[in-house]
């Protein structure tokens, strides 16, 4: 059983870091205390969740995951394992382990020594040892690497036996910080897919943070989407994808981006459409009536439609195609709208692709986010 707790958590550092990141620009709230890493942070993990935290660089993922592991000192709030609170609990009294982008392996043990080291220290019997290493290492498919050192092993396994360090202890919470961000894109896809059957197995409550969007919607029960240290959205996979919170939530998650039109929303009675020049859509009965729940009126708005969404036809928004990619089974078109980069996502069906450059653009109401034009908030949210 592990439920974690975040409470109005807070990070900030007193100084602004040099060098690392001082080439990247962020747009971090700077405070007399300092610069805020984390704003206000607030959620509830659940037992056995597979929690994804999700954001550019720089956003405030690892300072999250640190503080549930206690190498960084909370500034403000409360963290909660299982109704404790944990803020002055010193990261090895957690019951937490955590798995890094660099593997920090013992380099002069073995695989097995590596495994076995944390419950070595807590004296555990040798017998119990050597059960719990194998049975992770059975789980990870690393049983006939044991007696190996890690410089004889490729980047994926070694990995995985830095996952085995941190499963043998059967901890409350495994916190993993990017850890398949150094592998190559076909092992990082094929890790993936064991990290959701690890899951199953371990059955722990699993916080992971990425800066890849396509691993957290595989991945994640629910994930949360932060941005310059402040949650944007948290949801399942689907509810981020199907209603995005923002503009933000919209052109992060899902590839290629969404595009985005400025129009307006034209609201008629219970019917609502979007206008973009001659070109008008219709909002489907559903979106229309979470728009007037919310008493939308008339307004210029950002409206947003997913490349797969968008349709080539007779009728539409006039665009021309600058660059087709051929992916196989389907083509990216890159049409210029008005100076903007609009993609447009269509089925190849095996023939050789066209080269059409003018075309007509259009999209059906039940496929259009409607964004306020202020500060990008999804309108029917
Ligand atoms: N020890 C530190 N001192 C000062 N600023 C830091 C420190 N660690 C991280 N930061 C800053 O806090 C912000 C969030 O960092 P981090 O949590 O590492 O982001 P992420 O993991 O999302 O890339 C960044 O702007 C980073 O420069
Ligand atoms: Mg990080």
């Amino acid at each position: 059983m592990a439920e974690v707790r975040l409470q109005d958590i807070v990070k900030i550092y007193p100084q602004i870091e040099k060098d690392k990141h001082s080439k990247k620009k962020h747009n971090l709230e700077v405070t007399e205390k300092g610069v805020v890493a984390v704003q206000q942070f607030n959620m509830d993990i659940k037992d056995k969740e597979f929690i994804v935290l999700v954001g550019p660089s720089g956003c405030g993922k690892s300072t999250t995951l640190r503080m549930i592991a206690g190498l960084e000192e909370i500034t403000e709030g409360e963290l909660y394992i299982d109704g404790e609170l944990m803020n002055a609990v010193a990261p090895k009294d957690r019951d937490i382990a955590m798995v890094f982008q660099s593997y920090a392996l013992y380099p002069h043990m073995t695989v097995f020594d590596n495994m076995a080291y944390s419950l070595k220290i807590k004296h555990m019997p040798k017998e119990e040892i050597r059960k719990k290493v194998e049975e992770a290492a059975e789980i990870l498919d690393i049983t006939k690497y044991l007696d190996r050192k890690p410089k004889a092993l490729s980047g994926g396994q070694r990995q995985r036996v830095a996952i085995g360090r941190a499963i043998v202890r059967n901890p409350k919470v495994l916190l993993m910080d990017e850890p398949l961000s150094n592998l190559d894109a076909k092992l990082r896809n094929q890790m993936r897919a064991e990290l959701l059957k690890l899951q199953n197995r371990i059955q722990t409550t699993i916080v992971y943070v990425t800066h890849d969007q396509v691993e957290a919607m595989t991945l994640g029960d629910r994930i949360v989407v932060m941005k310059d240290g402040y949650i944007q959205q948290i949801g399942t996979p689907q509810e981020v994808f199907n209603h995005p919170a923002n503009t933000f939530v919209a052109g992060f998650i899902g590839t290629p981006q969404m595009n985005f039109f400025e129009g307006e929303l034209v609201r008629n009675g219970e019917e609502y459409s979007v206008h973009y020049k001659n070109y008008v859509v219709r909002l489907s009965e559903s979106k229309a009536k979470r728009l007037a729940e919310k008493h939308v009126e008339s307004q210029s708005v950002t409206f947003g439609v997913r490349p797969d969404q968008m349709h080539i036809g007779e009728e539409g928004i006039d665009a021309e195609v600058e660059v087709s990619e051929m992916m196989g089974t389907s083509s990216h078109l890159h049409a210029k709208l008005d100076g903007k980069d609009v993609i447009v996502i269509v089925p190849t069906n095996g023939e050789e692709s066209t080269d059409i450059t003018r075309i007509k653009l259009s999209f059906s109401g039940k496929m259009v986010h409607v964004f306020s034009k202020e500060d990008g908030r999804n309108l029917e949210i």
